[in-house]
This record gives C-alpha cells, sequence and structure tokens, in this order.
C-alpha cells in the first residue's frame, strides 16, 4: 500500500544553515516538538515538510540543492524538505515586520500600548507581504501535494495558507497549529478590522484548527464570535463560518523523554556539568534557560532574584543564579533592548551582592545545549516565568532530568501550568515579591515533598510525547 502523503508547512524547517569561517555551509539540525513529531514518523509517512529561507546561509542552500530540496543534498533522516528562497523583502515584511513585531506582540499581549501599535499605511504595506509570503508557501504545497493529501500548517506565520488550500485544493484535508497562545478579543482587536478578519478567515479554511491550551482555543473561538460574528460552540469547540464548521481541539505537547535522555548521555554534557559543578561550588542552583524573548520575562526573574536577596539575607553567599538567555530575533529592536536589559539587571544584582568568593547571577548568552541539559541535571530550582507561553517546554524537560529534584517555580501564564500547576510553585509573573517568596519556599521544600513533586512532574512532562501529539493531530483530520 502506499505511504500516506503528509505535508508539513512551516516558516522554520528542520534545519537551517550559516556560512562558516572558511565560506562552506554548516548544516545544523533544528529542535522542538514538531521536528521530532515528524521525524518520528518520517519513514512511515511519505512526508514533506516546505519552510523558507530565513538567512544568507538558508539561501544558498537552497540554491545549491537540487529543485531546493534539502534532503537531496543532506541527511534529513527520510524526510523530505523543500525550502523555499522568498525574495528578501517580502521575508522581512512578512517574518520580521508582521508575525515577528506584531502577530507574536498581540498573541503574547505584549504591546507598550500608549505608544504602540500604531497601523498606519507602511503595514498595510507589510501586510501585502504577508499575503505574498503565504501565497508562496500554498504554491508550493499545491503542486507538492496529491489527491487528498493531509496538509499540517503551523503557526503565526502562515495562518492565510488553509483559506488558499482549500480554494485551490478543496480535495486536500488541511490542519492549522497554533504553537503560540492566543490573546483575548479585547486584545486582539487591536489589529486593524480587516486584517483581524482576514487572519481568521484565513485559518478557517482549515479543517481543523489545533491550540496547546484549552484557554488559548477558547480564546480564538470568542474572537471569532467578535470579530466574524460566527457562531461560536465554546462546548464543543466549533465555529461555523461561511457555510462550513471548523472544529478547534487542543493537543498540549510534552517533552521527548527518549530524545532528551539520549542527548544527556553525551560525553559534552557530562563536560559542561564539571565545569558548572566548579563555577558554583557548594551553593544552592536556581537556574532558568530560555531564548531572550520578551514573553520569557527574564528581566522580572532576575528583580525576584534580588529581592529574594534583600528579603532573605541568609541566602547571600548559599545560592547562585544561572541564567541562560540565548540570542533571539536580533532584527527586533525591542529584542535588542531587552538583551541589553538583562545584561544590565544582571549586572546591577552582582554589583550589589558579590564578594570575593561568590558570584550572585551567572548569565550566559551563548547558546551551548549540552550545557542547558547539564545545568536541568543540577538545578535545585528550576525558574520558568514567562508573561504568557503557548506551553514552555523546558518547565518540561528540566524535571525529566533532574538529578536533585529540582522544584519547578512556573508561571500560571505558561500552557505549561495546566499540566503542572499541582506540583509546581505557581506564580504571578508580573509580581516580582510573590515569585521571590516562591524561590525562597522551593530553595527551603523538605526533601521528601520535593522528591514527590518531581516524580510527578516528570510524569506528567513526558504524557504526551512529541510523535503522539504529531500523530493525534493527524488522525484527528481523518
Ligand atoms: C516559537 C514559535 C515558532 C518559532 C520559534 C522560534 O516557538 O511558535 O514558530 O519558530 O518560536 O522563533 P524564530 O522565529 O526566532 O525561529
Amino acid at each position: 500500500m502506499d505511504k500516506a502523503q503528509i505535508l508539513i508547512a512551516s516558516n522554520r524547517g528542520p534545519a537551517s544553515f550559516s556560512t562558516a569561517a572558511d565560506g562552506s555551509l554548516e548544516f545544523r539540525r533544528g529542535g522542538g516538538g514538531l521536528v521530532s513529531g515528524m521525524s518520528s514518523v518520517a519513514t512511515e509517512i511519505d512526508g514533506l515538510w516546505v519552510c523558507a529561507a530565513l538567512s544568507d546561509a538558508d539561501r544558498r542552500a537552497a540554491a545549491e540543492a537540487p529543485g531546493a530540496r534539502l534532503d537531496r543534498a543532506h541527511d534529513l533522516d527520510g524526510m523530505r524538505v523543500h525550502m523555499l528562497d522568498i525574495p528578501e523583502e517580502t521575508l522581512a515584511g512578512a517574518y520580521t515586520e508582521v508575525a515577528n513585531s506584531t502577530l507574536w506582540f498581540v498573541q503574547h499581549m505584549m504591546y507598550d500600548t500608549p505608544n504602540k501599535p500604531s497601523f498606519g499605511s507602511d503595514f498595510r504595506r507589510k501586510w501585502e507581504d504577508y499575503s505574498a509570503y503565504n501565497n508562496a508557501f500554498a504554491e508550493a504545497l499545491v503542486s507538492g501535494a496529491a489527491d487528498n493529501a493531509r496538509v499540517a500548517v503551523q503557526d503565526y506565520h502562515l495562518t492565510l495558507v488553509p483559506r488558499i488550500l482549500r480554494t485551490r485544493r478543496p480535495d486536500l484535508r488541511i490542519a492549522h497549529f497554533s504553537h503560540t497562545p492566543w490573546a483575548a478579543p479585547e486584545y486582539f482587536r487591536m489589529l486593524p478590522t480587516q486584517v483581524a478578519r482576514e487572519l481568521l478567515e484565513g485559518m478557517l479554511g482549515a479543517d481543523r484548527l489545533g491550540f496547546l491550551s484549552p484557554r488559548w482555543a477558547e480564546s480564538f473561538l470568542r474572537c471569532c464570535a467578535e470579530v466574524l460574528n460566527a457562531d461560536v460552540d465554546l462546548e464543543r469547540g466549533t465555529v461555523e463560518h461561511g457555510g462550513r464548521v471548523v472544529e478547534v481541539g487542543v493537543h498540549a505537547l510534552g517533552a521527548d523523554e527518549e530524545g532528551l535522555r539520549q542527548s544527556a548521555s553525551e560525553p559534552a554534557v557530562a563536560e559542561r556539568r564539571r565545569m558548572l559543578t566548579g563555577l558554583v561550588g557548594e551553593t544552592k542552583l536556581i537556574v532558568r534557560v530560555d531564548r531572550t524573548e520578551l514573553s520569557k520575562n527574564i528581566v522580572r526573574g532576575l528583580e525576584a532574584y534580588r529581592e529574594l536577596l534583600r528579603a532573605h539575607p541568609e541566602w547571600r553567599g548559599r545560592v547562585t543564579h544561572l541564567a541562560f538567555a540565548y540570542p533571539s530575533r536580533g532584527d527586533v529592536p525591542e529584542y535588542r533592548a531587552y538583551t541589553e536589559s538583562v545584561s544590565r539587571t544582571a549586572k546591577e544584582i552582582n554589583e550589589e551582592f558579590a564578594t570575593p568568593g561568590w558570584t550572585p547571577v551567572v548569565l550566559e548568552v551563548n547558546d551551548d545545549y549540552p550545557r542547558s541539559l547539564a545545568s536541568f541535571q543540577l538545578a535545585d530550582v528550576l525558574l520558568v516565568n514567562p508573561i504568557r507561553d503557548g506551553m514552555n517546554l523546558v518547565a518540561k524537560e528540566g524535571p525529566v532530568l533532574s538529578e536533585r529534584d529540582s522544584v519547578l517555580v512556573l508561571s500560571r501564564e505558561a500552557g505549561a501550568a495546566d499540566e503542572l500547576g499541582r506540583d509546581a510553585l505557581l506564580v504571578n509573573p508580573y509580581d516580582t515579591v510573590e515569585t521571590a517568596e516562591a524561590l525562597h519556599e522551593a530553595l527551603t521544600m523538605p526533601e521528601a515533598e520535593r522528591r514527590r513533586r518531581r516524580k510527578r512532574l516528570a510524569e506528567a512532562a513526558v504524557a504526551l510525547p512529541p510523535r503522539r501529539w504529531f500523530q493525534d493531530q493527524l488522525r484527528s483530520l481523518g
């Protein structure tokens, strides 16, 4: 029997490239739930992943691969990958301006609203880029899809694709999955009305829409009711609009236990572990691992730590905060400013409290995956305090690898709080005093309780591995 054809459309592909010092292309495998989910079924399906070239090196790799098919030039575990070379200006408008600087800000409710956003004619032009970008993906999918194939479109970059596909290829079964939170209508309707409508109607071209948490699914449904006046059933999770009924489902995503343990057993992790142990000595360890992303709330995390050292001086000299904040979206000005603010706050804390033998905060900004895994093993406390987050896999991966029964201090605004809330210490991410008290409680928690909680956290974290998450979505598409 022929294998079922599954197409993925995602802004970022399963691999990316950079240019090495000698001018050659360096190939890098991506991570995350989608890559693990898709690669875990790659040999069982006829899969095609359509993505965009996001850098000059990606562009070169796409141009050098026959038919822009990366799998013909690189080992991608049996996945077929088509990397689109979108004109640079269109990419900048669609990806940097609309997806990252607007839709991401809306869904994470990150605007400083007295000043931003302001949707002028410039934004309308960027929205044209976004449409062109979505059309380029749709075109590749239309020509790559066999009859009745299933297509899984990902995230806020590609909200218009389902509707274009439905018009051009009614035979396809189409899913769209949002990896972000979804804003309440009061916030979402900040977008120009026509844009808000196009976006929702674009997504409603799918047969089924997926979200990571019931909270995000409900917000989406409420947006459809309010912006489109659609007939929404909150109980059943359906939207009726334009004569069609679209299902809205929830698929939480868990950690990939097997993959994690395998990566954690690499010699590089043991080496980083020795290095970190030397660095922190006998002190207790509070760890955080994030991209330097505004929604991750790193500055308030640091402020909470400062509050802990002020309110509980007994911890001075006895605790170290390892904060890993890896570079992200440097082409967005707010991210550059935020990166500076993270460094400044860490520096201020060290200036206030450091002693000759003790550095209160160790901030590392260069991405080092083995070091992140080693820090999960060694952490006494894991701090995950985003202002909003679709899921947050750090909150799930940490407890799986923890060897010291780390206590999880977790923002109630992360999707992961749905499943981990009972055994984590939940905090309001805006409240640095409450977060500081949670850190104190975590540091002083009796061993038996830490062990009990950590065990349950790890169990909940791996309950929905990426393979199952991915297969469930495909199955529910019929
Ligand atoms: C989130 C989004 C993904 C995105 C990732 C990294 O997890 O849901 O779609 O790929 O962030 O973002 P970036 O655009 O910097 O690759």
